[in-house]
């Protein structure tokens, strides 16, 4: 699964929801973005193709995260579920 468009149907989705669902996809791409680097980074014989891979994919988390937090300050319900799953897993 590699985005090449915005896998939401507009026409369903409220105004007021239009961003949460375009930060949703985004962070679904990110992730996506991660597993096929990593993946990549498993093939290759070649130490610094290997190393730049795995960096990129470091670096794909990082947007991940950026996308996750901004999502957390308007989705205020996610906020609340990984705010109490992070405290319940320690
Ligand atoms: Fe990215």
């Amino acid at each position: 699964m590699v985005f090449s468009e915005v896998p939401i149907e507009l026409k369903n989705i409220s105004e007021d929801d239009i961003d949460k669902e375009l930060m949703r996809v985004a962070i679904m791409a990110e992730f996506d973005a991660i597993n096929m680097y990593e993946q990549m980074a498993n093939l290759t014989e070649n130490e610094d193709l290997k190393t730049i891979l795995l960096d990129i994919a470091k670096e794909e988390k990082v947007h991940a995260a950026m996308f996750q937090t901004v999502l957390m300050e308007v989705d205020h319900e996610y906020l609340k579920v990984m705010a109490s799953y992070s405290l319940a897993k320690d």
